[in-house]
């Protein structure tokens, strides 16, 4: 099952792209989990979760006496022991929620208590993304910040992609470069980049003639119904069937380069 970790500029498309994606691979009949794990996240507003649900959801890092419970340290604490190996396996299914065949987990954000710092809520959520990457048998859609926050060496090659959102500027290339070798430096591999809000042939070459040794897997245009479903709270593969296409040639390439989702077991 393929594991997908979006990252990038903010603003550039990260969310518009992972729930595309989670949407696509969640009508080919597969399992999908999706994961924000961008401390500024909003990936259930753009999978058109209604608010009902997503007022359910309490991120992972604010699950106070969870994190006591599984790290015996109450989260906030300095200076304290811990354990490194907290239990995890039961977190998705109990604090996800799913929306039309999609389930959804927030991870939430960690306070950083300056550099080196290793915290009890940390802790947990680096375990949760291992545990995800590599023992569940669904497809994986990890929404991230830009950077490689929660992944680590010992996931690096669990990770079947990592795909960086960049936009028609200098901006969000910059970004991808930065990115790429956060990424690089932990050990992921397979990094791709997908170009959003193209207007243009001359966007797409300039995305490419800018980012010469990168590997595009595809592009998705710009889109006032991207921007039309974001006012409305909507998701936006219900207002753009353009869009849904794109992503699936988007899909398609990822297929190409051997990340095949094995059909889901009976
Ligand atoms: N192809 C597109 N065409 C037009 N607007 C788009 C497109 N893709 C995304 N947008 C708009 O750009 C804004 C940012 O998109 P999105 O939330 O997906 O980016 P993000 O990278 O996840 O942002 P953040 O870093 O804030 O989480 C939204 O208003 C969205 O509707
Ligand atoms: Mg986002």
């Amino acid at each position: 099952m393929p594991k997908i970790a979006i990252s990038g500029k903010g603003g550039v498309g990260k969310s518009t792209l992972a729930s595309l994606m989670a949407h696509i691979y969640a009508q080919k009949g597969f399992k999908v989990i999706a994961i924000d794990a961008d401390p500024d996240g909003n990936l259930a507003a753009a999978l058109g979760f209604p608010p009902d649900l997503t007022a359910r959801v309490t991120p992972i890092s604010q699950m106070k006496d969870l994190i006591e419970e599984r790290t015996g340290a109450k989260p906030g604490g300095y200076g304290l022991f811990f354990r490194m190996n907290p239990r995890v396996d039961d977190i998705p299914d109990r604090f996800s929620v799913e929306h039309r065949g999609i389930k959804l987990l927030v991870m939430g954000t960690v306070e950083r208590g300056g550099s080196g710092c290793v915290c009890p809520e940390s802790v947990l959520l680096k375990a949760l993304v291992t545990h995800l990457l590599l023992q569940r048998e669904e497809v994986l859609i990890m929404d991230m910040e830009a950077g490689v926050e929660h992944l680590g060496r010992a996931t690096a090659k669990a990770v079947d992609a990592f795909i960086i959102v960049v936009e028609p500027g200098q901006r969000s290339l910059q970004t991808a470069r930065t990115v790429r070798r956060l990424a690089a430096d932990i050990g992921i591999e397979r990094v791709f980049v997908v170009g959003n809000k193209v207007r243009d042939q001359s966007d797409r070459e300039f995305l490419r003639e800018n980012l010469p040794d990168f590997t595009f897997l595809g592009f998705l245009s710009y889109s006032p119904l991207a921007l039309e479903a974001d006012k409305q709270g909507k998701a936006v593969f219900d207002m753009d069937a353009n869009l849904v296409e794109e992503a699936r040639a988007i899909v398609d390439a990822l297929e190409g380069k051997g990340f095949y989702a094995s059909p889901r077991p009976e």
